[in-house]
């Protein structure tokens, strides 16, 4: 891998892109930002402290704060994180205060694996290799509805499809940077793919963007 090459990974939540950003770390031996795990500590922690997800200042003051030792909490992984990273990610301080730390993180010497929504469109848009990672709602769901259920959450198919449904409308509709695939990513649906297909599937666009 030559020095500093920036993959970006991004698409919906349980599209399986954290999977693949986890792999192609691996793989190549480069360090994976889970950018999502911010938005979702952010939202917890403002939470936590009395406050509301809908006031922007208050979210922006939680992000400024945050820590990298916070990061490990289990609290962030649950089914309620995911909702309250989704609101404060729609405010615009928020993005702002995070973005310093992840183009950091993308600028390391060796390059680096970015799992996101806007990790080719706004964070590294130069990034060479580029993956946009989706699967039809229904088998996002399952997907997240197993990891939920096994982590312990009592939640229904239903009700986490609804969430899932939810959650793309708000992270698709907001102004400030809306998730979509960056004009020159690669689209990968992982709907009919095993984790060992899509791992594959990725590793090809990787090398393909590596060659050309
Ligand atoms: O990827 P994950 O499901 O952990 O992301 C949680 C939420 O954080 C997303 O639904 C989205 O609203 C927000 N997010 C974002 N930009 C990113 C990563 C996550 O807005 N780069």
């Amino acid at each position: 891998m030559s020095a500093g090459f920036v993959i970006t990974v991004d698409g919906p939540a349980a599209s399986g892109k954290g999977t693949i950003a986890g792999g192609l770390g691996r793989r190549y031996g480069l360090p994976v930002l889970d950018s999502g795990l911010l938005y979702r500590a952010v939202g917890v922690l403002l939470q936590r402290a009395g406050g509301d997800l809908d006031d922007e200042a208050a979210a922006a003051r939680t992000a400024a704060a945050l820590t990298a030792a916070q990061l490990a909490d289990p609290e962030f992984r649950t089914r309620g994180a995911g909702e309250a990273a989704s609101r404060v990610a729609v405010h615009p301080k928020v993005r702002e205060v995070l973005l310093a730390l992840q183009r950091d993180f993308a600028a390391q010497p060796g390059g680096a694996v970015l799992d996101g929504r806007d990790m080719g469109t706004v964070i590294c848009p130069q990034a060479p290799a580029k993956l946009y990672v989706t699967a039809k709602p229904e088998v996002r769901a399952e997907r997240r509805w197993r990891q939920l259920t096994g982590q312990g959450e009592a939640v229904s198919l239903d009700e986490v499809l609804a969430d899932i449904r939810r959650r793309d409308e708000r992270d698709a509709g907001r102004s400030a940077a809306p998730m979509r695939p960056a004009p020159d990513a690669v689209l990968l649906d992982t709907s009919e793919m095993t984790i060992d297909q899509a791992a594959d599937a990725a590793r090809r666009i990787v090398e393909a963007a590596r060659a050309g």
